[in-house]
C-alpha cells in the first residue's frame, strides 16, 4: 500500500461537510442533491413511518433473500416505470441508484466488452467515476448550446456520430440532468431512432420520478422510449421521491431481446452481484414493497411526493423572479419552468469559491444548484448576493 496516493477529495461530499461546518446562521447550502423543507431538514416520510412500523411488527425473518432482492419491490417498481414487468426483462433490488449503476455498467460492459459509455455534457461526476473504476473509457456527448437551456437535439444527433454498435449510451429519467432539463416526448423518439441505427445499449438513469409533473408523467417518456427499442437497462432509486437516501434503496430493471437473452442477462447479472455485495440490504426495498402495495399508504406518499414538488416549483417560480429582478436578466426566467431540484447558473468556478467565502452561500464549482436548499423568505436577498456574480 506505500505506492498508494490520497485520492482526490469528492468535491460535492467536501462541500457538504464545508457547509454543515459553517456557523455562520444565514449561510445557504445549495450543494448536494437531497431533498429540504424550508426548516433545511430532510424529514423521514410518513408512509415511510408507518411501512416501518408494520414491518417492524410483522417481519418474521432476517434469511437472506438472494442476489434479485425483494420481488415484490422489483414489481412494484416494474409497474412504476414500465407499467409491468414483461418476460423480457429481470429485475435486482440493489443498494441504491449507484449499486443499479455499478452492476448494470458491469452487465453492459459483460455483454460488450469495447463499449464506451457516451455521456451527456453535463452529466453527475459519479456516472464517469463507475465507468472509470470499471475501466470503461467515457465520451461526452454536448446536451445544450450554452451551459443552460433545453437540450439541443443537433447537438446531441452529431455528439453521437463517432458512437458504434455496443457502445452505450448514457440518458437520464425526469429532472435527472444537472440543468433541470429533459428530453421532450419528440426528442425521446429520435434518441430510439438513432439507438436503433447504431446498435447502441440505451442506460437510462432515473432517481426523480414525482418531482416534476407527477409519477405517470415524469415517466411517460422513458416508458414509451423503452417500448420502441429491443434492448436497455434501467436504473431507479428510490432515495429521493421515498426519501430513503440512508437505507440505500434501488432497483436495476434490464431488458433483454427476447426470452432466451433475459434468462442469460438475468442469470450473469446474478453472479456479477454475488461477486460484489452479494445480495441488497432489505429493509428499504420492503418499506417501499409496503407502500406501493396498499392503497392508503401509497396515497398518503403520493400526496407528500406531491408536497415536495410543490414546495420545489414555488421556489423555482420566486427563484426564477427575485433573479430576474436583481439582474434586469429576463432570460433568468427559465429557472422557473425547468423542473426538480437542479438548476445550473451562469457563473464562473472562482466566483461559487468567493460566494462561499464571503457569503457562507454554498454550490458546486459548475454552478449547479440545489432548488430545495433556497429558503423561501431569503429569495430576494440572495438574488441580491449572486446578482454581480452571474455571467450574462
Ligand atoms: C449519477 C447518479 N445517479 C443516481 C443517484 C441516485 O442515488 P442513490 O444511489 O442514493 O440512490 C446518484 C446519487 O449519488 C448519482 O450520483
Amino acid at each position: 500500500m506505500d505506492s498508494l496516493n490520497p485520492a482526490p477529495a469528492d468535491p460535492l461530499l467536501g462541500l457538504m461537510l464545508a457547509a454543515r461546518a459553517d456557523e455562520r446562521p444565514g449561510k445557504t447550502d445549495l450543494g448536494v442533491g437531497i431533498y429540504k423543507t424550508e426548516a433545511g431538514d430532510t424529514p423521514v416520510l410518513r408512509a415511510v413511518k408507518e411501512a416501518e412500523r408494520r414491518l417492524l411488527e410483522t417481519e418474521t425473518t432476517k434469511a437472506y433473500e438472494g442476489p434479485h432482492g425483494n420481488p415484490l419491490f422489483c414489481e412494484a417498481i416494474g409497474e412504476l416505470t414500465l407499467g409491468g414487468l414483461g418476460d423480457r426483462h429481470t429485475a435486482f433490488t440493489t443498494p441504491g441508484g449507484c449499486g443499479a449503476l455499478f452492476i448494470g455498467m458491469q452487465a453492459a460492459k459483460l455483454a460488450s466488452p469495447d463499449a464506451r459509455l457516451f455521456l451527456s455534457d453535463p452529466s453527475w461526476p459519479n456516472h464517469e467515476g463507475i465507468a472509470a473504476a470499471l475501466g470503461i473509457e467515457t465520451v461526452f456527448y454536448p446536451y445544450v448550446g450554452d451551459r443552460t437551456g433545453a437540450p439541443d437535439m443537433d447537438l446531441v444527433l452529431k455528439g453521437l456520430e463517432g458512437a458504434r454498435a455496443g457502445d452505450i449510451l448514457l440518458l437520464q429519467g425526469a429532472c435527472h440532468n444537472p440543468t433541470g432539463t429533459d428530453f421532450s416526448a419528440e426528442q425521446w423518439v429520435r434518441l430510439a431512432e438513432e439507438v436503433e441505427k447504431r446498435g447502441l445499449l440505451p442506460f437510462v438513469d432515473t432517481a426523480y420520478q414525482g418531482f416534476a409533473r407527477g409519477l405517470e408523467e415524469d415517466g411517460a417518456n422513458v416508458k414509451a422510449f423503452l417500448e420502441r427499442i429491443p434492448e436497455a437497462i434501467l436504473t431507479y432509486s428510490c432515495s429521493k421521491n421515498f426519501g430513503l437516501y440512508r437505507e440505500r434503496t434501488g432497483a436495476l430493471i434490464i431488458q433483454a431481446p427476447g426470452a432466451k437473452a433475459k434468462d442469460a442477462v438475468a442469470t450473469q447479472t446474478a453472479a456479477l452481484v454475488r461477486a460484489s455485495y452479494s445480495m441488497p440490504p432489505s429493509h428499504g426495498a420492503a418499506i417501499v414493497a409496503t407502500i406501493l402495495n396498499d392503497a392508503e399508504l401509497r396515497r398518503s406518499w403520493e400526496e407528500e411526493l406531491g408536497q415536495m414538488r410543490g414546495r420545489l416549483n414555488g421556489l423555482r417560480e420566486g427563484f426564477a423572479s427575485a433573479l430576474v429582478r436583481a439582474t434586469n436578466d429576463d432570460s433568468l426566467s427559465r429557472i422557473a419552468e425547468e423542473k426538480g431540484m437542479f438548476s445550473q447558473l451562469p457563473i464562473e468556478a472562482e466566483d461559487t469559491l468567493v460566494l462561499q467565502r464571503e457569503k457562507g452561500i454554498y454550490m458546486p464549482g459548475s454552478g449547479r444548484v440545489n432548488i430545495a436548499g433556497l429558503k423561501e423568505d431569503r429569495l430576494g436577498e440572495l438574488a441580491a448576493d449572486l446578482a454581480s456574480y452571474l455571467v450574462r
